[in-house]
């Protein structure tokens, strides 16, 4: 998730650029530039790492010119440097992009073919490239947008500037945000609102698939086929922090609510695992050790269950903190597989040191490209949830558990234990998880009362069987981090060797039962609560009249496939704990004691 800005009016555009993409800093901080247009010449200033340092760099050299465009990245294609950074130029065209262009190799390289020369690893680039080949050839800046437009497949907000044309910007979009900001004599671009406000609160959002000629006057919109549409300018009422957070609450509530298309971006383009950036090829394959963190740890819990019955390899899974204290069984026929949202975690790349010491192959699944963990590793699957501000872990937990669903499905091919035919409807299963998010995510309007309920519960237990215990000890750690109250996770099946003694009336106890292979057993579990007196929360994937009647409430969310439940079960313990901490009136985003990223041992 990058963000992207522009400027067309009568003030100076670097200052006001600048202090657009300071708004939009939350979006992706791994490098910055902007370009602007004056006399007939286009100036291109841009630096690697946060926009402190652009705005040094502009300190020293100023950009003198009323029109120009912006960019703050989250790096998905080539790793954080000044030659990578946005904007991206090719002949007299410079060009900001927010999205993932599914084809870029594969138009790289028919341009290389006629003769285009790259700078960067980025798939930006070979847009410019597009443009500019098609202005190059006669056609008008606009239809040179409309054009190559066509030839791209993947997600795209877009602002090009055209060093020949000082009169006009060109917008384009498609399932990734641009909104235009209308002011007097002026016009501005952003990924968001909070980079307008300071300067306008009439505002345009164009639609999938629209093109928008941006002048001093203003914006004219183009559908897909070229043809002039009209598009509301709405007046943005609230304040600009509450719009950074998407009108969320706080920044855990947008990332929880950003999950669909998260996943999405996460598998785009991967499906047939070509790009999945994990060169499976001469991967070690005795045994697979899976190490890492907290949530992280979660998830690699679940994805034991996928490598192994997908797969069909061992896999072993430690925490980062433990790993290297057991003299694991690791050596060159191991393939080691961290997984970390930050990149950054001590006790994970502790463990990444052993498994190097020890020649196994190191493939790692994380969240921030060129991280340190990215760096120690010989291929990196890239989770792209997008920045996540919030210490509680959500999308990057429902992000990593895709990606080792995508891994295990490439291994599957790869050992010859799965048909093709079998891969293709395991990844069919995957398409339709988004929409089961969403779906599930609709579960928020329900339990506002239940959570100022539980809100002044002292201790809460999780239950879960198989592939779902892990989800247990997840919502656990949901809670307990930031609402402070204490929860275990529990297998359900224990509950009779032990915890069953801390059940009464005061302790809420969540279990998740889907109607899966574990059903009947779980639902066992739950009337041993029951008929103890304890109040259980009831998470299904299919209305059943015996949960109804030992359950205190039922949260029911869509049916998955058996591997992706999972994730749609942890989609209700993710905003129960959210609307728990609320009640209590903790900091959900900054919890205390807790950091986002823990880089000591
Ligand atoms: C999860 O909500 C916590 N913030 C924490 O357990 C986190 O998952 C853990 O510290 C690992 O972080 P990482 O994924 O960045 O390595």
């Amino acid at each position: 998730m990058c963000g992207i800005v522009g400027y067309i009016g009568r003030r100076e555009a670097a200052p006001l650029l600048l202090e657009s993409l300071r708004k939009l800093e939350y979006r992706g901080y791994d490098s910055a530039g902007i370009a602007v247009l004056n006399s007939g010449k286009v100036a291109i200033r841009r630096c690697e790492g946060k926009l402190g340092n652009l705005e040094e760099i502009l300190a020293r050299s100023s950009l003198p010119g009323t029109i120009g465009i912006g960019h703050t990245r989250w790096a998905t294609h080539g790793r954080p440097s000044e030659t990578n950074a946005h904007p991206h130029r090719a002949g007299d065209i410079v060009v900001v992009h927010n999205g993932i262009i599914e084809n870029y190799l594969e138009l790289k390289e028919q341009l290389s073919r006629l003769g285009s020369r790259f700078e960067s690893e980025t798939d930006t680039e070979i847009v410019a490239h597009l443009v500019d080949a098609k202005l190059s050839n006669g056609a008008d800046f606009l239809t040179a947008v409309r054009h190559s437009l066509k030839e791209i497949q993947g997600s795209y907000a877009l602002v090009f500037l055209n060093q020949r044309d000082p009169e006009r910007l060109i917008v384009a979009k498609n399932s990734t945000p641009i909104v235009v900001g209308w002011g007097e004599g002026e016009t501005f671009i952003a990924s968001d609102i909070p980079a307008l406000l300071d300067y306008t609160r009439k505002v345009t959002f164009l639609e999938d698939g629209e093109v928008g000629e941006v002048t001093a006057k203003g914006l004219r919109v183009l559908n897909g086929k070229g043809k002039a549409v009209q598009r509301a300018v709405k007046e943005i009422t609230g304040d600009a922090v509450a719009a950074q957070k998407g009108g969320y609450r706080h920044f855990m509530l947008k990332e929880i609510h950003e999950q669909p298309r998260a996943l999405t971006d996460t598998f785009r383009g991967r499906i047939s695992l070509k790009e999945g950036d994990v060169s499976l090829e001469g991967v070690p394959l005795a045994r697979i050790h899976v190490v890492a963190c907290g949530t992280a740890w979660h998830a690699a819990l679940v994805g034991k269950f996928m490598l192994e019955e997908i797969a069909g390899i061992p896999a072993e899974v430690d925490y980062g903190s433990e790993f290297r204290y057991r003299s694991p069984l690791i050596d060159s026929r191991s393939l080691l597989l961290p997984i970390s949202q930050s990149g950054e975690t001590a006790d994970t790349l502790a463990a990444v040191e052993l498994g190097r010491k020890r020649k196994a192959k190191v493939v790692s699944i994380c969240n921030v490209v060129d991280s340190s963990l990215a760096r120690k590793s010989d291929g990196v699957f890239y989770t792209r949830a997008g920045p996540e501000i919030s210490v509680a872990s959500t999308k990057a937990f429902s992000t990593q558990l895709a990606a080792l669903y995508l891994f295990a499905i490439g291994l599957g091919r790869l050992t010859g234990r799965l048909q093709r035919s079998e891969a293709k409807r395991l990844t069919e299963d995957l398409l339709c998880l988004p929409h089961q998010v969403e779906e599930a995510l609709k579960l928020e309007g329900d339990l506002e009362a239940l959570s100022r309920e539980l809100s002044s519960a002292t201790d809460f237990l999780y239950l879960g069987r198989g592939i779902n215990y892990p989800i247990a000890l997840e919502g656990a750690l949901k809670l307990k981090e930031i609402s402070y109250i204490h929860a275990e996770g529990y297998p359900a099946g224990e509950m009779k060797h032990g915890p069953i003694a801390l059940i009464d009336e005061r302790m809420p106890v969540v279990v998740l039962l889907p109607k899966d292979r574990y059903f009947q057993k779980t639902l066992g579990n739950l009337k041993e609560v029951e008929s103890r007196g304890g109040k259980v929360i009831a998470v299904t994937d299919q209305a059943d009249g015996a949960i109804d009647a030992a359950a205190y409430r039922v949260l029911t969310v869509p049916r998955a496939s058996y591997f992706l439940t999972p994730i749609v079960l942890a989609i209700p313990l993710q905003l129960l704990a959210d609307e728990i901490a609320v009640h209590r009136g903790t900091d959900v985003d900054q919890p205390r004691n807790l950091a986002k990223s823990v880089t000591v041992e």
